[in-house]
């Protein structure tokens, strides 16, 4: 039984949507998270600025105790997580090997789409892990850089957003694939439009909920799962970016009635 915090980082608020999950999978945990709104959106930049930036956020939450990271960030997770793991010692989850195992197990005809940021696509990565399990099947990425921008800035319920999707989409309608994955944290926010845009016979993998169940199965495997005896640590929040805007779209997505978010300054 270990009652310290499991860690979440991103580059904004995309991560919120595996936090989403891990609050309803795993009740007795207390959750850390920091964005890097500021900095935010990782996908366009180049890969060792973002494994500097993801350092410097796995720095921040090791100070604050945390038994477990999960980077909940696929740019970051398709380009930092093997050097991140090097580094430090306690277990580290990424979000692309869980959610590419779902959509394994959710495709029939065995065509997959991808959907992911410049970084997350040109890495490679979705396409490697899935070919490595079926060299079988057939996979078609794209990159979808103005679906980061919307999210961040609160605007993914509107008809600018619609637009977008609906434009950015239209290569992947005509393959027949019939599953399609969310390779990025912030999409789960845009999925009812996503969703609409492609049918509702393509199945659309989250990989947050699907990363959450293997932070459980680590949990266990290194026996550090919190029960439910004693005072819960309450979660805590933090943001490089502004406060008001992370906590605007936190509550929204969360569901909560108020949020404290801190500001935070990595370089002090
Ligand atoms: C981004 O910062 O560009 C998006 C983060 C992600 O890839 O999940």
């Amino acid at each position: 039984m270990n009652k310290k915090a499991i860690g979440f980082l991103d580059s904004g608020v995309g991560g919120l949507t595996v936090v989403k999950q891990a609050m309803k999978q795993l009740p007795n945990e207390t959750f850390y998270y920091i964005g890097d709104n500021a900095r935010c959106p990782y996908g366009p930049r180049p890969a060792e600025e973002v494994v500097q930036f993801t350092w410097e956020l796995t720095q921040f939450l090791l100070k604050k105790d945390i038994k477990l990271l999960v980077i909940a960030c696929n740019t970051a997770t398709a380009v930092a997580l093997d050097e991140i793991r090097k580094r430090i010692d306690i277990p580290v989850v990424g979000v692309i090997l869980p959610g590419s195992r779902a959509a394994l197990k959710y495709s029939s005809n065995h065509r997959i789409g991808v959907i992911g940021t410049k970084g997350t696509i040109e890495s490679g990565v979705y396409e490697q892990t899935l070919r490595d399990k079926d060299a079988s099947l057939k996979t078609y990425s794209i990159s979808c850089p103005k679906f980061v921008p919307l999210v961040e800035s609160n605007q993914f319920n509107t008809s600018i957003a619609k637009k977008v999707v609906f434009e950015s989409l239209q290569p992947l309608t005509k393959l027949n694939i019939d599953t399609l994955i969310l390779g990025c944290t912030h999409y789960p926010l845009l999925k009812p439009l996503i969703q609409n845009v492609m049918g509702d016979d393509v199945y659309l993998v989250d990989s947050g909920a699907e990363t959450v169940s293997e932070v459980s199965t680590i949990l266990d495997y290194h026996n550090i799962a919190a029960d439910s005896s004693g005072e819960k640590i309450a979660n805590r929040f933090f943001t490089t970016g502004s406060t008001k805007l992370f906590s605007e779209i936190a509550t929204q997505w969360l569901g909560t009635n108020h949020m404290l978010v801190e500001k935070v300054n990595l370089l002090e």
